[in-house]
């Protein structure tokens, strides 16, 4: 079996964006990949995080990958700060990452140019470790959202690199970006990524929203005066995200979606889209709650914790033995 490894932040809480466009795929994955999934609790500490909110989003996100349908018998699900060898190939990683490839992503530059401040080393490092998450665990296939495929890619070239420099020790991953849903958008500006951090809360569906208020969200959300339902990401991104969320939970192709509104409106269409979507978080937030009661998310967690430092530390000896590292 093929392996397959992603991660997500404990920060904020998670939207209909980060169901659509990484834990669906997931679940439709688990089947098929020796599948290990993780909380990024270091990655999310390269933004100040409040202690006693890292604590709550950290186990309402365990809590809502089981909710979601992650099956902890099939999917190794971890957290990364309890598999320390992740901050030391980390470490080994950002000594072998130049200085103009971690300029170049995305997510720094954007900070830099808008002149932020109080950018952490941490912020700007965080490629190398997300590239340590990966190749610990000899991933095939790193399922991601658009966003994310550029740290895939430097993550290639450091295990390129290596395996160059010390002779065949990782496997090379490949990013994994599903076809519909890479990217959901939102609500109310579809040319923006649907995001945690949005600041208008009409834009964005939270997995935890109520889900008469996400109804509501998705009746005033933003299209066009065009008046057709097709999927036409230029001129009707509005209605294309709405394409996009409706088939993504429903599992109906969009052609076969936009079909069945030939001739009819926005109004109609609008409210199938806001019915799957209430459907859809009544189901998750009452399996959600069942399995906050059940202890589960402590036993999920203990028993991926072995399991995961079991595999990053023999790939770490490893790579301690071909660097140099191991003297007897
Ligand atoms: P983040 O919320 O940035 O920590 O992202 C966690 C995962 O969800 C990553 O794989 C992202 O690419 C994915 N993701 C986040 N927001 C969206 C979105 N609006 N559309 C699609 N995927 C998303
Ligand atoms: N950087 C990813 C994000 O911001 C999270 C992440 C960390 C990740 N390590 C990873 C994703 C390894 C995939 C594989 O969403």
């Amino acid at each position: 079996m093929k392996k397959m490894l992603s991660g997500i932040k404990p920060t904020g809480r998670l939207t209909l964006g980060n169901y659509i466009g990484a834990i669906r795929n997931f679940v439709n994955y688990q089947d098929n990949y020796e599948l290990y999934v993780f909380i990024a609790n270091m990655h999310a500490i390269t933004v100040a995080q409040d202690k006693t909110e890292l604590k709550k989003n950290t186990k309402d996100l365990i809590a809502l990958y089981l909710a979601c349908g992650l099956d902890p018998n099939k999917v190794t699900i971890f957290l990364q700060s309890d598999v320390h060898e992740h901050a030391e190939l980390g470490w080994i990683m950002t000594c072998s990452t130049y200085m103009g490839e971690l300029q170049r992503m995305t997510q720094y530059k954007d900070k830099a140019a808008k002149g932020e401040i109080g950018i952490t080393a941490g912020l700007f490092t965080y490629p190398s470790l997300m590239a340590a998450d990966i190749l610990l665990y000899d991933a095939d296939y790193v399922p991601v959202g658009v966003d994310q495929k550029q740290h895939v890619e430097l993550t290639r070239n450091l295990a390129e690199r290596f395996n160059h420099r010390y002779g065949d020790t990782f496997t090379v991953p490949e990013p994994l970006i599903a076809k519909v849903g890479a990217k959901v958008y939102s609500l109310q500006d579809p040319t923006k990524k649907m995001s945690k951090s949005e600041e208008n809360p009409k834009g964005t569906i939270d997995l935890l929203d109520d889900p008469n208020i996400a109804k509501k969200k998705i009746m005033s959300a933003v299209t066009d005066s065009i008046g057709i339902v097709q999927y036409d990401i230029d001129t009707q991104p509005g209605i294309a995200n709405l394409l996009t969320i409706l088939s993504s939970l429903t599992n109906e192709s969009i052609e076969s979606i936009t079909k069945r509104y030939e001739g009819k409106g926005y109004g109609e269409f609008k409210k199938e889209v806001a019915n799957a979507v209430f459907e859809f978080l009544t189901n998750l937030q009452k399996n959600y709650v069942d399995i906050l009661k059940s202890g589960l998310v402590e036993q999920v967690i203990t028993e991926g914790n072995m399991k995961a430092s079991k595999l990053a530390a023999k790939k770490l000896r490893k790579v301690k033995r071909k660097i140099g590292f191991e003297i007897f």
